[in-house]
């Protein structure tokens, strides 16, 4: 079975993205759909690459038990857009730099995130890094509501199973 691979993108790779590919892979996991899919995140910048994300994105993300003290920091490739089915971006400034990085037949695959959770009303997932403890729960609340509707729209394209 072909994977439906899925790349979620934001600057570092420590703080957004990574939470984005733990709370969709543990969402994932939950409903049992682990084999359809591929999930990776990278940054649009090389300013962390090889560091484990942020301790305070761990450290929320651990309060709703999703462990991303695996994962380590990488930059977008030219190749991600080959191998990637959607490459999904946090916000303008990480979209506008792949989508111009990007070759002509994928610009498709690349999309805003949170376009998957229109009662959001906002297409931003706030960079939180020189905030607060707020704006990462605040992260964790936006990206949980974007990742249940892309696989809601996942499920209802027919690309997968539909489960309860
Ligand atoms: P992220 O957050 O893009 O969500 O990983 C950031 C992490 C580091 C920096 C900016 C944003 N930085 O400037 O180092």
């Amino acid at each position: 079975m072909e994977k439906i691979k899925v790349l979620f993108v934001c600057l570092g790779n420590i703080c957004r993205s990574p939470t984005a590919e733990g709370v969709f892979t543990k969402l994932v996991k939950d409903h049992d759909l682990e084999a359809y899919f591929s999930i990776d995140s990278a940054g649009t910048h090389a300013y962390h690459v090889g560091k484990e994300p942020d301790l305070r994105s761990q450290a929320a993300a651990l309060e709703r038990d999703i462990d991303l003290s695996g994962l380590r920091g990488r930059q977008v490739i030219n190749g991600d857009f080959e191998d990637f089915d959607f490459v999904l971006a946090m916000d303008d400034e990480n979209y506008s730099i792949l989508i111009n990085a990007c070759p002509e037949q994928y610009k498709t695959k690349v999309n805003y995130f949170l376009d998957y959770a229109p009662q959001l009303n906002e297409r931003q997932v706030p960079d939180p890094y020189y905030g607060g403890q707020y704006g990462f729960e605040r992260v964790l609340d936006m990206i949980e509501q974007a990742s249940a509707g892309f696989l809601k729209t996942l499920q209802e394209s027919g690309r997968i199973k539909s489960t309860g």
